[in-house]
């Protein structure tokens, strides 16, 4: 960076929009929106799901081409025709979905799209490992990212931007794969790289990193910009009220217990001693019909792969030891098709394990849950009853796209979120495991789809619900437990429970 610029940056802003726009089929997913980032500034962006977020900062790297508007890089008007030529104007962004190669090493992926040359593998390595230690990066570049888990991925995309020599990286909810300690650990290298002298534009839903780490936040609604303002002038609030444009309660009391001591209860499923995949070590537990029975537990610690094994999705031979039973029968299922028959759905944010049709739209894609459970019945709909049942799931679920017909990978991310819960939920199932369900779902629908969880079970459903966001937990179940290191290290009742206690168990 220059002296000159360094002088004026407080007061000038190296990138600008200027009245952008955005539209797909006559439709604006942004409408005339200013925006600006000064040197060495944290800005964060919020609203809810598909008020424009990513679409702005997909134009800002030149993925993808504006409607209408300018944009200035350093006073200069600039228009970008690809994610290479903003890099190459050190605009660098971090996707929501990850664009490393999964079967390339670190060190490879560092220099892919790079046209550097290098005498030896050797060397690229070395070269890799250099950057990685430059930023206090503990990852063996020699290492595929198949392998890697979301954090050092993050952290392999991150290395990459600086590689590029970026002076601006975009996150599209870099956080929101991370745990906590990652979380953290993010936001000390954010720290680091403002310190440096690089802008960052960052997209969140846990409000609470926008108002912690950003210098300025900007709201968008629907497209349109509501307010840009210093991060230090919000409060939480302030910050719902300028993203839903009303007031709103927090919608997560807490459940009452509703578990009686003596009462009968269907055990629905049993989980006992079992031992497998990677890192479950000695699981035991059951789910109640009719109740919602909460996971807590760090990443690591077992969650996804217990219920990764329940539903199939995880191969038969990795069950090493222990039992599950349905209902009291013993079940070990090959794939998850032979579990979603016996009325077993897996919900998370996998969409390859949710089998999404992408170029499929909402309804369709709802109805094709619908027929999974049913397709032994022969039962055929009318496209006219089809189209009901997807209207009446995406209301449920407040699924918000620019039009009725528009495909998955037409839909943002939180929006997608929703389909393959209401997707889950009209299997009919009878015993539904939720892995993060409201990840990436924005703040004001969140009571919405725990709404429908807690419906589900009072339907009778069996549920269990993981997840690492502990307000979630609490709100939501007849009973905690506990994972750490592949076992259940604690339960507890709701009445008992505490965000302290919970992380006190996770840990130790
Ligand atoms: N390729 C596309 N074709 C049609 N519509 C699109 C396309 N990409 C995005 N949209 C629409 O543009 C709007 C804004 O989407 P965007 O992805 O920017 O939302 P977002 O604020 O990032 O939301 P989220 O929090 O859910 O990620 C949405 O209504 C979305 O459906
Ligand atoms: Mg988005």
């Amino acid at each position: 960076m220059t002296r000159a610029r360094e002088a004026d940056s407080a007061t000038r802003p190296i990138l600008e929009l200027i009245g952008a726009t955005k539209s797909y089929q006559g439709a604006h997913a942004l409408s005339q929106v200013d925006f600006d980032l000064a040197a060495g500034e944290v800005h964060a962006l919020v609203g809810e799901n598909g008020a424009g977020k990513s679409t702005l900062c997909k134009a800002l790297a030149g993925a993808i081409p504006l409607s209408a508007g300018e944009m200035r890089l350093d006073g200069r008007p600039v228009a970008f025709a690809s994610p290479g030529e903003a890099l190459a104007h050190g605009i660098a962004m971090v996707y929501q979905e990850t664009s490393l190669v999964a079967g390339m090493s670190v060190a490879q992926n560092l220099e892919l799209g790079r046209e550097r040359f290098f005498n030896s593998l050797r060397q690229l390595n070395v070269r890799a490992q250099q950057t990685l230690q430059s930023l206090n990066f503990d990852i063996d570049p020699t290492l595929p990212v198949a392998l890697l888990g979301a954090a050092q991925r993050q952290m392999v995309e991150i290395a990459r931007a600086v590689v590029a020599d970026a002076r601006i990286i975009i996150f599209d909810e870099p956080t929101a794969s991370l745990s906590p300690e990652e979380t953290q650990t993010f936001f000390d290298l954010v720290r680091r790289l403002r310190r440096k002298g690089l802008s960052i534009v960052f997209i969140s839903h846990a409000l609470e990193e926008a108002l912690t780490l950003a210098d300025r936040i900007t709201v968008l609604r629907d497209g349109q910009k509501v307010v840009c303002d210093a991060a230090r002038r919000f409060d939480r609030d302030r910050l719902v009220r300028a993203m839903v444009g009303r007031d709103q309660d927090a919608g997560t009391a807490r459940r009452p217990a509703r578990i009686r001591a003596g009462e009968p209860r269907e055990k629905v499923l049993e989980v006992e001693n079992v031992v497998g995949a990677n890192l479950v070590q000695n699981m035991s537990f059951s789910v109640y019909a009719g109740e919602v029975t909460g996971m807590a537990g760090l990443v690591g610690s077992g969650r996804t792969e217990i219920a990764q094994i329940i539903a199939g999705v995880q191969k038969r031979r990795v069950l090493y030891g222990g039992m599950i039973y349905l209902r009291g029968r013993p079940v070990r299922y090959r794939v998850p098709r032979q579990a979603i028959n016996d009325g077993i759905v897996y919900v998370t944010e996998d969409r390859k394990v949710n089998g999404f049709f992408e170029t499929m739209n909402a309804a369709d894609n709802i109805y094709l849950g619908w027929l999974a459970t049913r397709l032994g019945r022969r039962a055929l709909i009318s496209p006219a009853e089809r189209r009901r049942i997807g209207a009446e799931w995406a209301g449920r679920v407040n699924i918000r796209a620019l039009s009725e017909d528009a495909t998955i990978n037409e839909m943002s991310g939180g929006n997608q979120q929703k389909v393959v819960i209401a997707k889950s939920l009209v299997q009919k199932p009878r015993l539904v495991i939720f892995d993060e369900p409201t990840k990436g779902v924005d703040v004001g629908t969140i009571p919405q789809i725990h709404g429908l969880i807690r419906e589900l079970a009072d339907s009778g459903v069996a549920v269990l619900v993981i997840s690492s966001y502990l307000p979630e937990i609490l709100a939501l179940s007849d009973r905690i437990l506990v994972a750490q290191q592949g076992r259940i290290a604690e339960e507890f009742s709701p009445e008992d429970a505490t965000e302290e206690k919970i992380m006190f168990a996770a840990v130790h």
